[in-house]
């Protein structure tokens, strides 16, 4: 993939799947922005990106769900590149339980997070890629949202409405060159799952064709394909990377 030229900013940047994302556009040659709820992880995050791959690497304090905060980080990436290419909406947060158990806060803040936080930097980043006329906007969803999973009534809503949000963005924007594609990552070894017990991990594992959870960089990979210019005729779809889990 060659993004030699091009900038990308993606959310929840500092850590896991976000920061795999970030390493893989960058070393295909993009620039970066890397914005996070997390100001000293994301700054620590950005300095050893830059070191390892040459790129420039801006660091932003963003909370997704929070317009403002959208609107004022895609204006500081645009400040200083004058472009803005690629928007990767990864930033994704969990709060398990079963529905009867689930409180109202744990449902508001995973809806606001990976649904609303999706669509505010959507909103925010349109300006900028209509008048470019191109852009590539990359969703991190998840096989949960195609399939359910008891225990994330709030996760796998969340990640379904990121998928028909997906296909929206995609039928509104075709017609400026702006493609709008969805990943759905599998079981992804990060912080997120490393929380999981030794024999929810093993249960999991027998469910996955290929037999292993995913990398980070599985998903990475998927994400720069999407973002290049060779995903140019791709839009609206939802590619899973999950081992063959949901076929
Ligand atoms: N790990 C998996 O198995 C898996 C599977 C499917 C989908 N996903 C999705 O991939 C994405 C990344 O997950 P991960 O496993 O790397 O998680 P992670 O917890 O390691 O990283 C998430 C990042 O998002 C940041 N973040 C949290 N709330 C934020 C907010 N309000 N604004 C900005 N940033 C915020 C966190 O600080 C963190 O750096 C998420 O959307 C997640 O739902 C993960």
């Amino acid at each position: 993939m060659d993004l030699k030229g091009k900038v990308a900013l993606i959310t929840g940047g500092a850590q896991g799947i976000g920061r795999s994302i970030a390493k893989e556009l960058a070393l295909a040659g993009a620039d970066l922005a890397l914005a996070d709820i997390n100001l000293a992880r994301v700054e620590e995050t950005a300095a050893a990106l830059s070191q390892e791959t040459g790129r420039q690497v801006l660091s932003l304090k963003m909370d997704v769900s929070k317009f403002e905060d959208a609107e004022d980080g895609i204006k500081k990436t645009v400040d200083k590149y004058t472009r803005l290419d690629i928007l990767v909406n990864n930033a994704g947060v969990t709060r398990d339980g079963l529905i009867m158990r689930m409180s109202d806060a744990d449902w508001d803040l995973v809806m606001a997070i990976n649904l609303k936080g999706t669509f505010n930097c959507t909103k925010a980043v349109t300006r900028v890629m209509l008048k470019q006329r191109s852009g590539r906007i990359v969703n991190i969803a998840s096989v949960v949202g195609l399939m359910g999973n008891a225990g994330q009534a709030n996760y796998s809503a969340s990640k379904a409405g990121v998928i028909g949000l997906t296909k929206t963005s995609a039928k509104e924007l075709a017609s400026r060159g702006i493609t709008v594609n969805a990943v759905a990552p599998g079981f992804i070894k990060t912080a997120m799952t490393d929380a999981l017990s030794e024999e929810a991990r093993g249960n999991l594992q027998r469910l996955i064709p290929l037999g292993r959870l995913g990398e980070a960089e599985d998903v990475a990979r998927a994400v720069a394909f999407l973002a290049s210019e060779e995903a140019a005729y791709i839009t609206g779809q939802v590619l899973t990377v999950d081992g063959g889990m949901v076929m």
